[in-house]
């Protein structure tokens, strides 16, 4: 296996997601850029010691064909969206993703300025999230998140690709996906109201034993769909009345958080849907995948010749009519930005 990127590393109290897609011709500048990543690293973050300035850097599938010759993922995809018959999942665009998490948010500036320097003129950040933690690793819902991460071995056969891909063992399947919640509905529940929502207590995080099947954490039951590593961060902005969870799971397979949101948004014998879903909307969805370290070092050489209008079209795929077509990148009343098809039972 490959030497992963810090994945695995603990949740730290501050994050930058950048979400970019790359420009028609921007692609020799995005691979010179992801050549000199981890020296970028190094010189934002030896300079403030303990910083713990790490950034893992994934590829989708769509721009994976741009950059690249030769091999590819073997489960890389395009994140699908889901449409269930009250809550949808939009698939929405992206080819870069730019995890960078530190003890200190100036660092984590720091590098993503420089980041963005570079891709100036060759790529266009389409989302950028400042996540911060909220006292106890909380989420804005009040509740504790990432409890329930594999720790340790689990961990790392959770996250990384492993003998079933050689070429990409030490790899890992991301999938990013914004959450805003209504805290005002949320808010007029009770503690005991929301915890049956939650399937855990507010204060001090215990599992429920008799939590209901809609909760979150019996929908998301790990021993069902396998296990993932989240490195979920709250954000938000009070001028904009908005809060919310930027959802963040790295897995070995694609298949994993795919079974979960299946659960989540499309239901199963158990349940119809996940309650907190009645309570916070998914904006945002998209797939990449980390490479290990050792890919950077060497990257792939570029695809002799490119042909870009095939590949965006296959990146970003025609709607099928579950979501309209908005094409500027705004947010329609869905919550969608009205790319790509959703997944339907
Ligand atoms: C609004 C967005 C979300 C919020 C606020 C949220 C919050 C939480 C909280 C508070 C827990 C319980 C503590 C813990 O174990 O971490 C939890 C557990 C979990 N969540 Fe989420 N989550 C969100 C979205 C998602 C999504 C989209 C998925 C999967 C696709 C997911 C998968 C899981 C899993 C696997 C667990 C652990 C279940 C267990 O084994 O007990 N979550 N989440």
């Amino acid at each position: 296996m490959g030497v992963p990127q810090p994945i695995l590393d603990p949740l730290t109290p501050a994050a930058i997601f950048l979400v970019a897609t790359i420009d028609e011709g921007g692609e020799g500048v995005v691979r010179d850029l992801l050549a000199d990543l981890p020296g970028l690293r190094r010189s934002v973050g030896f300079r403030v010691p303990g910083s713990g300035l790490a950034c893992i850097t994934s590829i989708g599938s769509a721009a994976w064909d741009r950059l690249f010759a030769g091999p590819k993922p073997a489960q890389l995809h395009e994140f699908p969206g889901y449409a269930g018959a009250k809550h949808q999942a939009p698939a929405t665009p992206g080819d870069l993703l730019f995890h960078i998490r530190a003890e200190n948010q100036d660092t984590c500036f720091e590098l993503a300025m420089k980041i963005a320097e570079r891709l100036a003129g060759a790529a266009t950040i389409v989302d950028q999230t400042v996540g911060f933690r909220y006292f106890e690793q909380r989420d804005l819902l009040g509740f504790v998140d990432g409890t329930e991460n594999p720790e340790g071995a689990l961990g790392v056969t959770a996250a990384f690709v492993g003998d079933e891909d050689p070429g990409f063992a030490g790899g890992s399947y991301v999938v990013v996906q914004k959450y805003l919640h209504d805290l005002n509905a949320w808010k007029a529940l009770t503690t005991t109201e929301q915890e049956q929502i939650i399937g855990r207590t507010k204060v001090d995080d215990f599992e429920l034993e008799d939590k209901p099947a809609n909760s979150h954490v019996a929908v998301n039951d790990q021993d069902v769909s396998g296990s993932i590593v989240r490195a979920n961060m709250p954000f938000g902005s009070v001028m904009d009345g908005e809060f919310g969870t930027y959802y963040i799971a790295y897995a070995d397979s694609p298949e994993v958080t795919d079974a979960m949101l299946v659960r989540m948004f499309l239901g199963s014998a158990d349940a119809e849907y996940d309650r907190i879903l009645d309570f916070s909307t998914a904006v945002t969805g998209t797939s990449f995948f980390a490479p290990a370290t050792e890919f950077f070092e060497e990257l792939p050489p570029a695809p002799a010749a490119h042909n870009s209008a095939e590949t965006d079209g296959a990146a970003i795929g025609a709607t099928d009519g579950a979501v309209a077509g908005a094409t500027d990148g705004a947010v329609s009343g869905d919550g969608s930005l009205g790319i790509g098809t959703l997944r339907q039972r």
